[in-house]
């Protein structure tokens, strides 16, 4: 089956030109994500994952630019669309749940007023239509009394009923894609919950294609098929969510599950891994995550080769091969 979205070998760099080389926030990327699939998209601060979903809506604001590699989405090189194909796209078919709801929120309009726009310009149907599609939409994010909030402004609304506010307006149009960037963070676990849920219906009875961009391996585990993991702008392991997950191959990996609790480890300090992401400006050559890993040699100073087994690839020339228990 052709994924509805292929990225290949993106590069999104911010500043340089005239001859200087720009800073490489995401670096050779490449992942797929085929209809009614759930990709999660996690790595630590800072290591480009809202950079490669604002490359895949291009949305990227000045200094920042795709340098090179593709983003396809349903057949079409987004490159190629005019600025106005690409406007009717976003919304519609590609939604984003900003990690900032503001950066959908519109703070002198009424939430009604922004869902009925949102409706409308995608959608031709009267405004009382429109009404109902948003009340049911805030309804299905867990906005109690739905038809009273919408006649509220985005500051009435606490930061999580602000990101649930963005996540309806993004399930308006049934998007075919939708790339959500830390969606639920704010919000506690009853409504992550829910979320979590409406994104599971929205997959399988929808096909809707989920990007879920977040820190949180408990959700990623819960709900993502498959999971890409980055490290300063590059994706250093892929493969399905079950198997990456028990048998980690990337030591950066296997890091971040170590630093999760888990119920066999209950009693045990989390474990962190040591030093911090380096900045993009300031990363060591070959394998950036080399410097803070318990098995680099002198080999780590090339960069790693993508490794594929069976369904799955890494960046690494000395893969973990323990399971986590
Ligand atoms: N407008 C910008 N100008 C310059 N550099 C930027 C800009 N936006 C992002 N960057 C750089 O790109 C890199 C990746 O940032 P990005 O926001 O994608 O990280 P992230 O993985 O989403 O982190 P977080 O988990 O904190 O949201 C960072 O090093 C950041 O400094
Ligand atoms: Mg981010």
């Amino acid at each position: 089956m052709t994924p509805l979205l292929q990225v290949s070998n993106l590069v999104t760099e911010f500043g340089g030109g005239k001859g200087r080389p720009g800073l490489k926030a995401v670096n050779d990327v490449s992942f797929s994500v085929e209809r009614g699939r759930v990709l999660g998209l996690v790595g630590e601060s800072g290591s480009g994952k809202s950079v490669t979903g604002f490359s895949i809506m291009r949305l990227l604001e000045h200094p920042g630019r795709i340098a090179s590699g593709q983003v396809i989405f349903d057949g079409t090189d987004i490159a190629r669309l005019s600025d106005e194909e690409m406007r009717r796209l976003r919304g519609k078919r590609i939604a984003m749940v900003f990690q900032d709801p503001m950066m959908t929120l519109n703070p002198v309009l009424t939430i009604a007023t922004q869902m009925v726009e949102a409706v409308r310009a995608h959608d031709d149907v009267s405004k009382e239509v429109a009404r109902q599609r948003s009340r049911d939409a805030l309804g299905l994010v867990g906005i109690p009394s739905p038809e009273e909030r919408l006649s509220a402004y985005p500051h009435q609304f606490s930061g999580g009923m602000r990101q649930r506010v963005a996540i309806a307006i993004a399930l308006l149009h049934k998007p075919d894609l939708i790339i959500a960037d830390e969606p639920t963070t704010a919000l506690d676990v009853t409504i992550q919950s829910q979320i979590i849920s409406e994104f599971q219906k929205l997959a399988e009875q929808s096909n809707t294609a989920v990007v879920w961009i977040t820190h949180d391996l408990a959700v990623v585990s819960r709900l993502a098929d498959d999971i890409a993991v980055m490290y300063a702008g590059r994706l250093v392991e892929t493969g399905p969510v079950s198997k990456v997950l028990s048998t980690p191959r990337h030591p950066y990996t296997a890091g971040l599950i170590g630093s999760v609790p888990s119920q066999n480890r209950r009693g045990e300090r989390l474990r962190q891994i040591g030093g911090m992401t380096p900045a993009i400006n300031r990363l060591p050559e070959g394998c950036s995550f080399r410097t803070r890993c318990d098995l680099a040699t002198d080999g780590c100073r090339a960069m790693p080769a993508l490794l594929a087994e069976a369904d799955r690839s890494f960046r690494c020339i000395h893969p973990v091969t323990r399971e986590i228990a």
